[in-house]
């Protein structure tokens, strides 16, 4: 079997390109300063309740650098005023806002608008 195919691509979704918010759980249900993998439509999304700065992320919850289904569980932190990810792997961090790498270029994440609501969180999809 060819692994590649089940791979899937994640792409960034804009705030202005939002057309579904997608109802994944309630505040209560994810860690104070930390994250969640909540699933749509066959994505694993990681989402995090970034106590701290009272913010809200979601990402990829696949690592680009190896496709470990980890970080929703990576901790998060922030480095010079911009909220990051480690991978608990191989220490990777990733920019919360961007996806970008912040240790070099060789591979970002996707991310996800996220709005909280009535208690409830929601992460925004194209469709
Ligand atoms: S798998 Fe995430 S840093 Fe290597």
């Amino acid at each position: 079997m060819d692994v590649s195919e089940e791979i899937i691509q994640y792409e960034t979704v804009a705030l202005e390109e939002v057309k579904v918010w997608h109802k994944v759980a309630k505040i209560g249900d994810f860690p104070v300063n930390g994250g969640a993998c909540v699933l749509y439509k066959g994505m694993q999304i990681a989402v995090f309740n970034f106590s701290r700065r009272q913010e809200w992320y979601a990402t990829q919850n696949v690592c680009p650098h190896k496709q470990q289904m980890i970080l929703s569980r990576g901790m998060i932190g922030t480095q010079q005023n911009e909220p990051k990810v480690a991978c608990p792997y191989h220490k990777k961090t990733f920019s919360l806002k961007s996806g970008e790498n912040l240790n070099g270029n060789e591979c970002s994440l996707a991310t996800y608008p996220v709005k909280v609501e009535e208690g409830c969180v929601y992460v925004g999809f194209k469709g």
